[in-house]
């Protein structure tokens, strides 16, 4: 019997490909070519698997026109590169690569809080730069973590680890905003207060995003909020581009209307907001939460399950819509 054809469409590990191998016919992106949405279909019309990152839209118009395609492994825990509904609708499954993110990226969202709390970045491009001539008493003097307020807009898996992480290691406060509250065991766990999101960006110092992108999350930080903030407070995003308003943000920074920010993920990446480049008060890195090689190699493994298990032997680990299970 032939194996099934899959595609990889961004580079991965040697080791993923000659596992992928053993059960598929393998057509892969290790050039890591970045390719149009009509490039992908090309590749895509004769394939029956995908393992794909963020990066590549897989919607209906992809959909239609790969019509033998079964199933799309991302390896990623966010998945809003997939219209999910029109997969289901296809008879394609969905799958995600959620929990063995979840510290790494947890460490990444407190790590950013911290630079740009304390103004690690900025201070050292001051001090590359030569001009580091004497010490004086408020320079990069930054705002304090230890024992301060942290608010996490999103409280699942990676949101609860940052919960813990500020409770326990820093003392901190702890209030959350999210679609449902955590049941009372959790919220204990974590040493988090569930408020409202007004309170959330009226009182907390530190606020930390963690949240899915959907249209209903677009824009979650916007002008409004930004202008609820303190003027001290700093904000993190490490959820998705889009729930920040990227222009909105800037002009605050510039303003001075909050003392900082650091981003990870951006509307519109990899391009960047040109004025998020001019403000001296932000932490930029490009989308790296996740990026260990353990836990790159974890999440490359979960996708390669993913499409071994469904198409191999019918049973994916993590579906996102298991309606379809069963179905073409
Ligand atoms: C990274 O952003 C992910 O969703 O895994």
């Amino acid at each position: 019997m032939s194996k099934p054809r899959i595609l990889v469409a961004r580079s991965v590990f040697p080791e993923t490909i000659a596992r992928l191998q053993q059960h598929f016919e393998v057509e892969s992106n290790q050039d890591d070519r970045g390719w149009s949405k009509a490039e992908l279909i090309v590749r895509l019309k004769d394939k029956q698997g995908a393992f794909t990152t963020g990066s590549e839209r897989i919607d209906a118009e992809v959909l239609a026109a790969c019509p033998e395609l079964k199933i799309c492994a991302n390896m990623a825990v966010g998945y809003n590169n997939f219209d999910v509904d029109a997969m289901t609708a296809h008879g394609v499954l969905a799958t995600n690569a959620p929990d063995v993110l979840t510290e790494t990226t947890a460490d990444f969202g407190f790590a950013l809080l911290m630079a740009t709390a304390r103004r690690i970045t900025e201070s050292e491009h001051f001090l590359r730069a030569g001009k580091w001539e004497k010490w004086s008493y408020d320079m990069f003097a930054g705002a304090e973590v230890y024992g301060s307020t942290l608010g996490i807009i999103g409280m699942g898996r990676i949101g609860q680890g940052i919960a813990r992480r500020g409770a326990l290691g820093f003392g901190m406060k702890v209030i959350y905003h999210n679609r449902s509250r955590l049941d009372a065991a959790l919220e204990a766990e974590c040493k988090a207060r569930y408020v409202g999101k007004e309170e959330l960006l009226k009182t907390a110092d530190h606020i930390v995003l963690v949240v899915p992108y959907s249209p209903a999350s677009h824009h979650t930080i916007g002008a409004a909020e930004l202008a609820l903030m303190k003027p001290t407070a700093t904000l993190v995003n490490i959820a998705r581009g889009g729930i920040v308003d990227d222009a909105a943000l800037a002009a605050a920074l510039r303003d001075r209307r909050i003392a900082a920010a650091g981003l990870d993920v951006f509307e519109g990446e990899p391009k960047v907001h040109p004025d998020l480049l001019t403000v001296p008060n932000v932490v930029l890195t490009p989308h790296i939460a996740s990026a260990t090689i353990p836990t790159r190699r974890a999440m490359a493994d979960l996708a390669a399950d993913n499409l071994i298990g469904f198409l191999v032997h019918g049973k994916p680990l993590t579906p996102l819509n298991p309606a379809v299970l069963g179905g073409k």
